[in-house]
């Protein structure tokens, strides 16, 4: 196979693998002090790297088989036109083909199994030299090994979903090979010098000749193409490399007035997400350009917490609001009680973010309470839309016209009237001296993320999920079990933020068992949707909002796994105060919450408009967030780690920040990537809502049709 590699290309191969190697045989020649990884723990970098290169390993396996297949499609043309065409369409059967396959297979794998060892060992080479490694127990802390593996499944993920995808493509590219191929021959064919005998060619001519006439099948009387077989032919000319999407559907039509007022609370969602990341990308530079400026309104103090508080409160507590007006009436099967109110709170929330934004940022704030910095009388008026929009959740519930409250509305009140409460508590002055604001404050941040974002999230995927793949949900049962058993745990985990802290000692232990509590509802949920999809894999590929949800579920798990295995005394001891912590909230606030709502966003706004987005948008916003997510959160967990190993080893504070450098480069690197996913969110928001300036004229006619039967029926009769 390396034969037919070109020789440019062969040499391209060498140089790749070589540049993504040097800085392995650079940690070769380096004595302990200065390496490639500044943490001389060997067992999770050689864990790292493995994984890293049977990644490389695999996608340079599946080019290297394209490149070959391009380049046996090129040599066989040529021996064609060197006469043994003919012998090749008269000799070879359909066994030898196979057998020709299987050969080439087998000498493709033996030259991946080769390149696959090669690449596993050269770890194993290179840190064979540097001497005595020093072992941190902390590898064999069950927390870390629960971590390091649940960081994996995300990428194990990936990894097989970019194998079926050029497994696929390069089928289908094969199969497109073919069709070319075939070409060849009929060309071949035709030529008059390749006919065997005159008999044989004045076949073939009158075979070429042969046209179809729209009658034939009628023999000769008129015909009727009553089913639109001959006029809705297609033909491929060219090679597709992504999958159709769906062809919209026409959808039942929904209240105007509703429509109106859930597309205003996504549209400004998405605004909010805009504005709040890309304040977010504006710190992530600033730490690594930390003079970027001198305006007090722009210091990082300042706008980490208008980040915070906008991709919070603004971005992902009106997107959840919004789809709750669309999901509570519908679930309800009753109208929703007052659309006036629900103007009334998006109005409030909308402008106690715009306020509050501003505040923050003129250093008018509520101390250090995090996520709780906007001061109390304009949270107050953001609380205030909430109370409207629960109590006119409640008044809609009350006027359903089903006999069962469906689970997604049971998470949706719950998770309103917890944050209400929840606020309440963080805000009132009581109780909040000394130990007392420490307390409160894990309590406020960990039930507004668990309690409001998660519960709220987990009710819109028990409508949207069975919605999007037209079957019911897995199990009731499930989702109850998973319901009470989240209400159990995750109220008592707060204070698992100050593990080591002042705090009373059995207080922290509540928090730790709390922690492992709650993988009961996490795993619970995680079969539930999983099992709800079963069966139905197909359809992810070919949908918009599908994709969003599967990440948000695969996220869920390995987020809240990753959240119990930080809990612990062990872990904790070294993850605290670190980068690391960072990477969990954009992993559960990203990765599950944020991807969720982009799902539901592609899921409900097409049909409350009539329109999708482009399916290029969707595509293009899908893959930057994701990727831009791993940049973002793997390069942290890293750094966090050895950031933390540093100073459990009494390294001075400033050489931690001077070693989390590169690391902080990679998340304003990822941080890009998912701002840019978030312009093309923007895009694709104003391709679905753009105002319809097509008349359809068929769907119109019976409009007319079905008014005027309307006005005759109501008209009296004389
Ligand atoms: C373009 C996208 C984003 C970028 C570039 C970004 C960047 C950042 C940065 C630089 C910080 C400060 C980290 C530090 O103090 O070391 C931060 C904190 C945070 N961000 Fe983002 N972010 C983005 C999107 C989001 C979204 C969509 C959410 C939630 C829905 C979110 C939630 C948070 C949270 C909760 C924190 C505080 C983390 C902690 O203290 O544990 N971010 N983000």
């Amino acid at each position: 196979m390396i034969n037919r590699l070109s020789k440019s290309k062969l040499k391209l191969l060498i140089l790749t693998l070589l540049l993504f190697l040097q800085p392995f045989f650079a940690v070769a020649q380096n004595d302990t002090d200065i390496s490639f990884f500044p943490n001389k723990s060997i067992e999770f970098i050689d864990l790292l790297v493995t994984v890293v290169l049977i990644t490389v390993a695999s996608i340079v396996v599946l080019l290297l088989k394209l490149i070959s297949n391009t380049n046996k499609t090129a040599n066989d043309q040529t021996e064609h036109k060197k006469s043994k065409f003919k012998e090749y369409i008269s000799n070879l059967n359909a066994s030898e083909i196979e057998v020709i396959k299987r050969k080439r297979i087998k000498s493709n794998n033996g030259l991946s199994l080769a390149i696959l060892g090669l690449l596993y060992l050269v770890p194993q080479i290179i840190f064979a030299q540097t001497g005595p490694a020093k072992r941190e127990d902390i590898f064999s802390e069950p927390g870390i090994v629960i971590t390091l593996v649940l960081i994996f499944i995300p990428l194990f993920f990936a990894l097989i979903y970019l194998v079926s995808k050029v497994t696929t493509s390069f089928r289908n590219y094969n199969n497109f090979q073919k069709l070319k191929e075939a070409e060849a021959f009929a060309a071949f064919i035709s030529d008059d010098e390749n006919m065997p005998s005159d008999s044989e060619l004045e076949e073939i001519k009158q075979k070429s000749a042969y046209e179809v006439v729209p009658n034939e099948i009628s023999a000769g009387k008129a015909s009727h193409d009553s089913k639109g077989l001959l006029k809705n032919i297609t033909s491929e000319t060219n090679y597709r490399f992504f999958a159709t999407k769906r062809p919209p559907i026409k959808r039942p039509k929904i209240d105007p007035a509703l429509t109106k007022l859930v597309l205003w609370f996504l549209g400004t969602a998405v605004f909010w997400l805009f504005v709040g990341s890309s304040v977010g990308e504006y710190v992530g530079i600033k730490f690594i350009v930390p003079d970027a400026d001198t305006y007090s309104w722009l210091s990082i103090g300042r706008l980490r917490a208008v980040h915070t508080n906008l991709v919070f409160w603004a971005w992902a507590t009106i997107g959840i609001m919004g789809l709750g007006y669309y999901i509570v009436p519908m679930v309800s099967n009753a109208p929703l009680n007052s659309i006036k109110n629900g103007w009334t709170a998006l109005i409030c929330v909308n402008f106690a973010m715009f306020v509050g934004a501003i505040t923050i940022m003129a250093g008018i704030n509520n101390g250090g309470g995090e996520y709780r910095e906007i001061i109390w009388p304009i949270m107050a008026i953001w609380a205030v839309g909430l109370l409207l929009t629960v109590i006119n959740f409640i008044k809609t519930i009350a006027k359903r016209t089903t006999t069962e409250i469906y689970i997604s509305n049971w998470f949706i009140v719950a998770s309103y009237i917890f944050i209400l409460i929840v606020a309440f508590i963080a805000y009132i002055p009581m109780g909040q001296d000394g130990i007392g604001e420490t307390i409160v404050q894990g309590y406020y941040m960990h039930q507004a993320v668990g309690m409001w974002f998660m519960f709220s999230m987990l009710g819109v995927l028990y409508y949207l999920l069975p919605q999007q793949l037209n079957k019911p949900i897995y199990s009731y049962s499930l989702g109850v079990l998973a319901f009470w058993s989240q209400i159990l745990f995750y109220t008592v985990i707060g204070t698992h933020h100050f593990v080591f802290s002042a705090l009373p000692w059995w207080l922290q232990t509540v928090a730790i068992v709390g922690s492992v509590g709650m993988l009961i509802p996490v795993v619970a949920g995680t079969t539930n949707y999983l099992m709800t999809l079963r069966g139905s894999w197909s359809k992810v590929s070919n949908s918009y909002s599908l994709p969003f949800f599967f990440v948000g579920i695969i996220y869920y798990f390995t987020g809240s796994f990753q959240g119990t295995a930080e809990a612990f005394r062990s872990t904790n001891l070294i993850w605290h105060f670190t980068d690391f912590t960072i990477a969990h909230s954009h992993i559960t606030m990203y990765g599950i919450i944020t991807f969720l709502l982009f799902g539901g966003i592609y899921a409900i706004v097409p049909r409350l408009t009539g329109k999708e987005p482009p399916q290029l948008g969707v595509g293009a916003h899908f893959w930057l967030a994701l990727i831009g997510l791993q940049f973002y959160t793997i390069p942290l967990m890293i750094g966090g780690t050895l950031k933390g190993l540093m100073w459990a080893e009494g390294a001075p504070f400033i050489d931690s920040v001077v070693m989390m450098g590169p690391y902080w480069l990679w998340r304003a690197i990822g941080g890009t990537l998912m701002w840019l996913s978030h312009i093309v969110l923007v895009y694709n928001m104003y391709k679905m809502m753009q105002p319809t300036v097509d008349v359809d004229v068929k769907q119109k006619a019976f409009e007319i049709i079905n008014q005027n039967l309307e006005t005759n029926l109501a008209e009296p009769k004389i």
